[in-house]
């Protein structure tokens, strides 16, 4: 009788309790040591300006809106196809988030589409590298100086993923990393932002802690006081603590993914007349192996493929509801988007995770080149 195989498994063991325990015993839960070391880690690993740990993705993306200044009627385009965070960030500062559409090959933002989109009321571009692939930085970069807008780099799936030779996240003027439980790297809720023009970072700073001075008075001066708005945007200790834990597992975690996926795209590829397409990336862009997708060319097939293998016990999921047609959604943008209903009906996401074994792998391909031959 076959296991069943879970969709997702966060890599962790007992030595991360080390760590946990580390806080236990020196009994200092916040503004603290793991913080500091997971920042320090992270800037040095992607080559970053400046590194702030976060509570979330959410929040980074939240300190980037409070930054770009956002007013009433100040657009900000971003993929259609994400995650509800980007656009809440957006219109949290009172701005409007204008959905673009994506590619069919990658679900990644559509550079024509988002060209389309820019107007005189636009701030701001946030791009997702979906998957944890990049989208063509240089194109987004070339809108950025033409337009005089902030790039804004979604990195929830792409800690550690490049584009050309640099780490994604620290090429437009900010970065946002997620370290939730369902990402590479699980800090339970944790995040990061990477600040890439170091004039935002003093500000930046301050609105991590609450809109105070307290980072720049360190252990010297006893008072601070209240100088902008902010909230409590930092990481607290525990969750740092296992990212820290995670971090020094940096290259296994990275490895074993790349594995995974490469092991999926060989077996997959080469099938005869394959009811679906492979996510593509490429391949002069290090992917930070995220998500590996299949793409059906209908709904029908992506869920009779879901509910299949649920049968054999497999789990896999479809992704995001487009925010352009979710309830809320609709109240900014009436757009049609065909790549993204095409992606939103199509894409179905494989297991993929570090402790996913050989033979679990194996039983995978297998149960997906059987549902290939199946009669639909
Ligand atoms: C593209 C994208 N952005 C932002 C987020 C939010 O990340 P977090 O849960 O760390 O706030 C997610 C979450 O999955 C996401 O997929």
């Amino acid at each position: 009788m076959n296991n069943k195989i879970e969709f997702n498994k966060p890599f962790t063991s007992n030595k991360d309790k080390k760590y946990i325990n580390d806080i236990f015993k020196n009994n200092k839960f916040a503004d603290g040591f793991f913080q500091k070391k997971c920042e320090n880690f992270i800037k040095k690993k992607v080559n970053s300006q400046f590194i702030a740990l976060t509570q979330n993705c959410t929040s980074s993306l939240e300190i980037s809106m409070i930054l770009l200044n956002l007013k009433k009627d100040d657009e900000v385009i971003m993929p259609s196809y994400t995650f509800t965070s980007t656009a809440n960030a957006v219109l949290l500062r009172g701005a409007k988030p204008v959905f673009a559409d994506v590619n069919l090959h990658d679900a990644n933002l559509n550079y024509e589409s988002v060209r389309k989109k820019i107007n005189k009321r636009t701030k701001a571009i946030i791009v997702v590298h979906y998957a944890g692939n990049s989208c063509d930085m240089q194109k987004f970069l070339e809108l950025k100086r033409q337009h005089n807008l902030i790039l804004i780099e979604d990195c929830a799936h792409s800690f550690m993923g490049k584009f050309k030779n640099q780490f994604l996240g620290t090429i437009g003027d900010f970065g946002t990393f997620s370290f939730h439980e369902t990402k590479n790297l699980v800090g339970g809720q944790c995040g990061a932002i990477s600040i890439n023009d170091k004039k935002y970072v003093k500000r930046a700073k301050i609105i991590l802690d609450k809109g105070t001075d307290r980072a720049f008075i360190g252990n010297k001066k006893r008072y601070y006081s209240w100088k902008d708005i902010g909230s409590e945007f930092r990481s607290a200790e525990l969750p740092a603590a296992l990212l820290y834990s995670q971090l020094m597992k940096l290259e296994t975690i990275m490895k074993r993914r790349k594995i995974i996926s490469e092991t999926y795209k060989k077996n997959l590829r080469s099938l005869k007349n394959r009811k679906f397409e492979i996510i593509k990336h490429n391949l002069k862009n290090k992917s930070a192996h995220h998500v590996f997708a299949l793409i059906f060319n209908s709904l029908r097939l992506r869920e009779s493929f879901i509910k299949y293998m649920k049968k054999k016990k497999i789990l896999c999921y479809f992704h995001y509801y487009p925010l352009h047609i979710s309830s809320f959604g609709k109240k900014f943008n009436r757009t049609q988007m065909r790549n993204t209903d095409k992606i939103y009906n199509g894409l179905v996401r494989l297991p993929l995770y570090p402790g996913l074994k050989k033979t679990e792998l194996s039983r995978i391909i297998k149960e997906v080149k059987k549902f290939n031959l199946v009669k639909t």
